[in-house]
């Protein structure tokens, strides 16, 4: 499937934008502040039902009173977004438009794979275990059906868990071993499972990570990411008596210390910690390894290519390493935004 052209209106500073989109990578140039990433997150909306950087309200062009965003497709589909006041209400409401069909979510079906890149992205290796938690916790939600249910689970009794834990003083400490124990197993069976497919989803991307890094530059550095398990890997039963075992400290401090919600993953770059040893064109090579890696992925899984959107993705890459981005991406549909004209 390919996007053929976008029509946007009232989207942010776009009052009436439309685009063909003529070849299979295309590069939209203009100044700061011309747009440029309001066309990519135009065409996130409509492939993903929503923004990767706002809610609808900030989207919409000041004192406008709608924005509507329309994609037509290579097979004859359409998708339409349309946020005002569609019913002539006060309200501001949201509405998709699927091939004539009307929703208020976009559809799972109806969602299109995206591999997303923003200058934010190059943030990752150098981030917070949070951040980079939330980074692959998303990723790999997509590529695995029951990954984002049971991350659900584990954080719906990790709560629970926790309220318990600020309910309780040290005085009542046995009886809240008695109430806290289905979730401290809750916790460890989720736990454990969440490991276990992380682990996997990281071992796929090592399997990958070098040869695709020196498909954009021709040497011989090495990547490899780290899954750093807190208090190492371990059985169900291992897990669920190291948070039996830590219980005081816990009702001490008010929260559940242990667990893979405090699990952390390091980029290495030649063995070393790549966040103090890489040169800012060699993270930005870094990230787009890992982005083909997860357009690989995605189209192993769902056997769609996924729409390519790369902002601002250029700058810092030597020509070489650009050309070489766009022969990654060659069988999907890319589009780029840059500040300059590629060479
Ligand atoms: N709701 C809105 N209504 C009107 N204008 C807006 C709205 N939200 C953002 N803008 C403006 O739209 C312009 C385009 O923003 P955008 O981020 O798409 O620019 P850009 O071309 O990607 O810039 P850069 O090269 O700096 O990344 C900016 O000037 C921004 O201030
Ligand atoms: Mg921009």
């Amino acid at each position: 499937m390919i996007i053929k052209s976008i029509k946007i209106q009232n989207f942010r500073c776009h009052e009436d934008f439309n685009f063909d989109f003529k070849k299979k990578t295309s590069i939209i140039v203009g100044e700061n502040g011309s747009g440029k990433t309001s066309v990519l997150e135009a065409i996130y909306e409509a492939l993903r039902g929503r923004s990767f950087r706002a809610v609808d309200k900030d989207i919409l062009k000041r004192d406008a009173d709608y924005y509507r965003v329309e994609l037509d497709f290579s097979d004859g589909g359409k998708t339409i977004v349309i946020f005002g006041n569609i019913d002539g209400s006060s309200e501001l409401k949201k509405q998709f438009l699927i091939d004539g069909k009307k929703t208020t979510r976009l559809p799972k079906k109806n969602r299109y794979p995206v591999v997303l890149f923003l200058p934010d992205d190059l943030h990752l290796i150098s981030s917070s275990p949070t951040r980079k938690r939330d980074y692959f916790d998303r990723v790999l939600s997509e590529l695995d059906d029951t990954y984002l249910n049971i991350l659900n689970k584990y954080e719906k009794s990790l709560k629970q868990r926790n309220d318990l834990l600020k309910k309780y003083t040290e005085d009542g400490i046995e009886g809240l071993r008695s109430v806290i124990f289905s979730w401290n197993f809750m916790l460890s069976k989720y736990g454990v499972e969440i490991r276990k497919k992380r682990k996997r989803f990281i071992d796929e991307i090592n399997n990958r990570i070098t040869n695709t890094y020196h498909s954009i530059a021709d040497n011989n550095d090495e990547v490899r990411i780290i899954y750093e398990m807190q208090g190492d890997e371990c059985s169900e039963e291992e897990y669920l008596k190291r948070l039996e075992n830590e219980l005081q400290r816990d009702l001490i401090l008010g929260h559940t210390g242990f667990g893979v919600h405090r699990d952390n993953f390091i980029f290495l770059f030649n063995k070393t910690g790549a966040d103090g040893s890489a040169s800012r064109g060699e993270v930005r090579s870094i990230i787009l390894a890992q982005k083909f890696i997860e357009a690989e992925l995605i189209f192993n899984k769902t056997r769609k290519k996924p729409v390519v959107l790369l902002d601002d993705v250029f700058s810092e890459l030597d020509e070489k390493r650009q050309k070489s981005l766009t022969q990654n991406f060659k069988d999907n549909q890319v589009i780029i935004t840059s500040v300059e004209i590629a060479k």
